[in-house]
């Protein structure tokens, strides 16, 4: 079996976080979302990957490689646009060939793996098998209809859904699905839908097994969702401090210091992670907090957010919550007058001051 893990299209959604680049590498708990998906893939024995990569391609290779860390074979699959999931399935034919396969969408998170749902699928060998969640906004995905357990019908992103069980974003197929790629026409988005495929294949008389799963996952779209993404993963880790941690700090609860990081002077409440070579001075780090490598946050107080990469935040009189900072992005107090807000942000940004 083989794995194809989805890693085109444009991060739109967390503009400007992913206007220059790839959605799928945005850290939760300082670890790139598609990594989490290469792991659970490879948890399940799969070590044959495709991934398909779009206009962000340089940056996915870059930060994957081929896959040797992971335990795994990479083959980067390149998409010319994102033409859609079931158009991606279809130009991975010549690496899937005969095989049987998962597909794995690159931002999607699934908490408990995916190990029982691939041996289910090895033992009873369906033609395709769906996992489906309950949701309260049924709209923003492909949505189930079910009938005595079978699928009656699949709708992407419906107005008005017919229940709230949404698909997520791992599917399994066997080689019967390129028959269903090559024969659905794009949709009103201009996209080849992989719900179209798999209504294909139900229609068709296929073996479509659908498997309601109960445990958390989530589609990393959003702030709000990158958030909880970032919370469930960080209720995962345990202590490790290799960085260092002066006389006068306090660290409570579940903390990683990684190595080079300095914590001086400053509270640091679990669960939280500090990226390498990170400075957090006469600070305090609340739980839920991702600071990620190179940062500086000095005579402030940060909790429950997300801070990536070489941020440095200054003298804040205000504590920062639910927030997500991009790269290199610099927050702090001035004393120059006028005194005023001073704004340097990108596109569709939301700042919020007291
Ligand atoms: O997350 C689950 C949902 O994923 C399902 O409920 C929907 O049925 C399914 O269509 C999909 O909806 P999204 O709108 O969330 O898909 P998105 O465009 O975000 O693409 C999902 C991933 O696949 C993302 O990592 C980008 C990648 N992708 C997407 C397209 C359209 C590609 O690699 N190539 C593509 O052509």
């Amino acid at each position: 079996m083989k794995g194809l893990i989805l890693s085109g299209g444009t991060g739109t959604r967390l503009r400007p976080i992913t206007f220059t680049s790839a959605k799928q590498l945005v850290p939760v708990a300082n670890k790139p979302i598609l990594f989490y998906a290469i792991e659970t893939v490879r948890a399940a024995g799969i070590t044959e990957i495709g991934i398909i990569v779009g206009e962000t391609k340089d940056e996915v290779k870059q930060a994957v490689g081929d896959g040797s860390r992971f335990g795994v074979a990479i083959t980067y699959i390149e998409q010319e646009a994102p033409l859609g999931l079931a158009h991606a399935v279809k130009i991975a034919e010549p690496f899937i060939q005969d095989d049987t396969f998962v597909m794995f969408l690159g931002d999607n998170l699934i908490k408990d793996g995916i190990c029982g749902l691939v041996d289910e699928f090895k033992q009873e060998k369906p033609n395709c098998q769906i996992l489906l969640a309950h949701v309260p906004n049924p709209q923003a995905f492909g949505v189930a209809e079910l009938e005595d357990g079978r699928i009656k019908s699949l709708v992407e992103k419906p107005k008005e859904p017919r229940s709230n069980l949404a698909l997520v974003g791992v599917y399994m197929f066997d080689k019967n699905v390129f028959e269903a790629v090559n024969a659905i026409k794009p949709s009103r988005r201009g996209e080849l839908e992989i719900t179209d495929a798999i209504q294909y294949l139900v229609d068709a008389g296929y073996d479509v097994q659908p498997h309601v799963i109960e445990g958390w996952w989530k589609d990393t779209g959003k702030l709000e969702d990158m958030l909880e993404a970032n919370r469930i993963m960080l209720e995962n880790i345990e202590t490790r401090i290799e960085g260092t941690v002066d006389k006068s700090s306090v660290v409570y609860g579940k903390v990683i210091v990684e190595a080079g990081a300095k914590i001086h002077g400053s509270v640091v409440r679990g669960p939280a992670i500090i990226g390498k070579s990170s400075k957090i001075l006469h600070s305090y780090i609340g739980p839920f907090t991702s600071v990620h490598d190179n940062v500086t946050i000095r005579s402030s107080e940060v909790e429950h957010s997300i801070i990536l990469a070489e941020c440095v935040i200054e003298n804040i009189g205000s504590r920062i919550e639910d927030s997500l900072l991009g790269r290199n992005v610099r927050v702090h107090r001035s004393e120059q007058r006028p005194r005023a807000y001073r704004l340097m942000v990108g596109d569709n940004s939301d700042v919020e001051v007291l």
